[in-house]
């Protein structure tokens, strides 16, 4: 059985915060900066969009990642280190584009991320629109990607990790 079966995925409760920050700090330096916790935290606590935590069957929070419903943008998806390269990642995309898929239907996906993270999105069909470097910090450029997300995307998002 993959580590994806045993995954599960709920929204955030002010609860699961030490751990989205402990997940948080098990990507830095490498791929978010110090300089952006202290928005991460105030803007996950504050609830400024839909969160959500991803857990193994241990009850275990591996990522969290969320979307800003009315910009249909995605926001703050980390997978927490030790996970990485296990499909959790994978898991958490396809389950916020499903979600917004449900609230949306069919939109313009949009985020922001580094050139670490871009090879990953673009697997799923993102494209870049837009790029800066350092704009998050020295070395650290941002990419803005988009996604038409719908029905044979959504089709494809469900057969990708079944197999
Ligand atoms: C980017 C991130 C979400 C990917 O999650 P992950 O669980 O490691 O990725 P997965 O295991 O689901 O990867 C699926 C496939 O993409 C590949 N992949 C994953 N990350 C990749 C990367 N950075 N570059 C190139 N390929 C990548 C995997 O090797 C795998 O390929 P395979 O099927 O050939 O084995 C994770 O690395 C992460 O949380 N990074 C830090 C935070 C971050 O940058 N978030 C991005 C948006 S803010």
């Amino acid at each position: 059985m993959s580590i994806i079966d045993q995954l599960t995925i709920r929204p955030f409760t002010p609860e699961d915060l030490d751990s989205c920050l402990e997940i948080f700090d098990s990507n830095m330096p490498m791929d978010v900066l110090p300089n952006e916790r202290g928005p991460f935290k105030e803007e996950v606590e504050q609830q400024q969009f839909d969160y959500f935590i991803v857990e193994d069957a241990n009850g275990t929070a591996v990522a969290c990642g969320g979307f800003h419903r009315p910009s249909a943008t995605l926001c703050w998806g980390l997978v927490r280190r030790s996970h990485h390269r296990q499909y959790v990642g994978s898991f958490l995309l396809r389950e916020r584009l499903l979600l917004l898929h449900e609230a949306r239907g069919d939109v313009t996906v949009k985020l922001d991320t580094t050139q670490h993270a871009r090879p990953f999105f673009e697997r799923f069909g993102f494209i870049t629109i837009r790029e800066e470097m350092d704009h998050y910090g020295p070395g650290m450029h941002r990419f803005d990607m988009e996604l038409k997300l719908d029905e044979t995307c959504v089709n494809r998002l469900n057969s990708m990790l079944l197999g």
